[in-house]
């Protein structure tokens, strides 16, 4: 499964069907945060129910208990609220208000087999250009997601991802995190960049599947760690958004392994048969 040149996984279309069903399960629990998120509810809360929904599936949390180091992480979901862009702890004292933006990061693991995904979602009604900074994130992910069924290396999806944010706004790209190779582990090789040339990185081939996440600020793209070891926020205090896909690039088509549909709605003829269950 691995080229003697790089040290991708390549996955048979057996597995990414298995890696569909982690998918799923992601999907789910978004649809649940979707429900439930509000101003009142805390992030633990959340939690709670993100934990429920994945194990009541047969799966298993892959953030809970994930180490890179300094420590297993507590929870099943990141949930990130405003200057927080990714991997803030859920907590009884993160209580949602109006206006505020959230997103949430999930990741389930199905017969070893992973699915990780991120939506931003406004609570109550947000700023327009709050609203405005989750649907430049939503569709620079999207351009990443079409263009990893046409480019021809993963620099591809870098640029197109960078290209779709700077067509919405004067948005900051967060660099210091990207996307990543996906399979029996949550993080492989490549890492993604959410800006870069079309002409760099590996080729893209079937087999390979992929999280496809961009980042971006109302500010600066830098960021920095809170002394709780996970917690990313922007330096500049401004609010950041956070979107999240698995895919997998199958010999006819892209498939979006965490999205309901399969992406058939949003990439048209450049989704894969399978993702129309044929
Ligand atoms: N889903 C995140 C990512 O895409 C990782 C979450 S880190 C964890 O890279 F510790 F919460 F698991
Ligand atoms: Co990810």
């Amino acid at each position: 499964m691995f080229r003697r040149r790089d040290r991708i996984q390549y996955k048979t279309p057996e597995q990414i069907r298995k890696m569909r069903a982690a998918g799923l399960v992601v999907a789910e629990v978004h649809q649940a945060m979707r429900e439930s998120a509000g101003p009142g509810v805390s992030t633990a809360e959340l939690d709670r129910i993100a934990e429920e929904v994945i194990r009541s599936s047969g799966a298993v949390p892959s953030f809970k208990g994930y180490d890179i180091g300094f420590g297993p992480y507590p929870a099943s979901i990141c949930s990130s609220v405003n200057e927080q862009v990714v991997h803030a702890i859920p907590a009884a004292d993160a209580v949602l208000e109006a206006g505020d933006l959230l997103s949430v990061d999930v990741g389930a693991i199905v017969d070893g087999w992973h699915g990780d995904a991120a939506i931003t979602i406004e609570i109550g009604e947000v700023a327009p250009e709050l609203s405005a900074l989750r649907a430049a994130c939503e569709a620079s992910m999207w351009a990443g997601i079409r263009a990893a069924a046409t480019a021809k290396r993963l620099g591809g999806i870098s640029h197109a991802v960078e290209h779709s944010v700077e067509h919405s706004g004067d948005y900051g790209i967060v660099t210091g995190f990207g996307g990543h190779g996906i399979g029996t582990e949550m993080h492989q090789d490549p890492h993604i960049l959410n800006y870069g040339r079309p002409s760099e990185g590996p080729r893209l081939r079937p087999g390979m599947a992929l999280a496809i996440e961009p980042m971006i600020t109302l500010g600066s793209p830098d960021t920095a760690e809170l002394e709780d070891g996970w917690t990313i926020v922007t330096d500049d205090g401004s609010v950041a958004a956070h979107t999240e896909h698995t895919i997998a690039l199958c010999e006819d088509g892209v498939w979006v392994l965490t999205a309901p549909d399969g992406g058939v709605e949003q990439l048209g003829e450049l989704a894969a048969s399978a993702a129309r269950g044929e």
